[in-house]
């Protein structure tokens, strides 16, 4: 059984260029980003951790600490972290964990043996602080991430866990967000007092809240 928005995490102890890491003691009350990538010295995944290792700041805005895997060794990784480094302005400063065993990626369920027998798929797992999976992403070797999107994300994920809004289709940080359908009008007019638009009565738009 794959794993489920809602499941908590699986918690697992695993090298990583950082030393061991014990995942659910890692992330503390931090949200947290686990993504895996097919395979050391590639060149899509070595552009996906540069691209993450220069985003540091907003993840750490977020209260996100980020976690990279692959099946590959500890000193596989740690000589590829020096070409990361060298290649994309910018040095390796998250975990990545070195998942020899394939511990980790059979915990996840981060090989699909359709697509590769051995190696990890690009997948990502958001983790809320209650240590329970907030978003599962699935994609191809052939095809690297969007980690702006990943931030974008968690910023509805973060509001949306405060407030009773769920957000649109292309919502950014400061756009108009959806009133969800459990609140009547009545609770609404208490959450929302400066009011909404209701363009059908299960489409209420109101200002981004907080
Ligand atoms: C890459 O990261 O570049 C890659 C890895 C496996 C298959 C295709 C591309």
């Amino acid at each position: 059984m794959s794993i489920q928005l809602g499941d908590v995490a699986p918690d697992f102890t695993q090298d990583s260029t950082e030393g061991p890491v014990h995942f659910h003691q890692y992330l503390g009350d931090s949200w947290g980003v686990l993504f895996s990538h097919p395979a050391d010295f590639t060149p899509v995944c070595t552009t996906e951790l540069g691209a993450v290792a220069r985003l540091k700041g907003e993840f750490a805005r977020r209260n996100v600490k980020v976690l990279g895997l692959s099946v590959d060794p500890l000193d596989s990784h740690k000589r590829w972290a020096r070409d990361i480094e060298e290649t994309q302005g910018c040095a390796l400063n998250f975990p990545l964990i070195a998942d020899h065993d394939r511990k980790v990626s059979s915990l996840y369920g981060m090989i699909h043996p359709n697509a590769n027998e051995t190696m990890t798929v690009r997948s990502v797992f958001i983790v809320g602080p209650d240590k329970k999976v907030k978003l599962t992403l699935t994609y191809p070797a052939s095809t690297g991430r969007n980690f702006d999107e990943l931030l974008r994300v968690i910023d509805s994920l973060q509001l949306t866990a405060k407030h009773k809004v769920a957000t649109p289709a292309n919502w950014e940080q400061g756009g108009d967000c959806i009133i969800v359908p459990s609140v009547s009008n009545e609770d609404a007019r208490k959450m929302f007092p400066e009011g909404w638009e209701e363009v059908k009565p299960y489409l209420r738009k109101v200002k981004q809240p907080g």
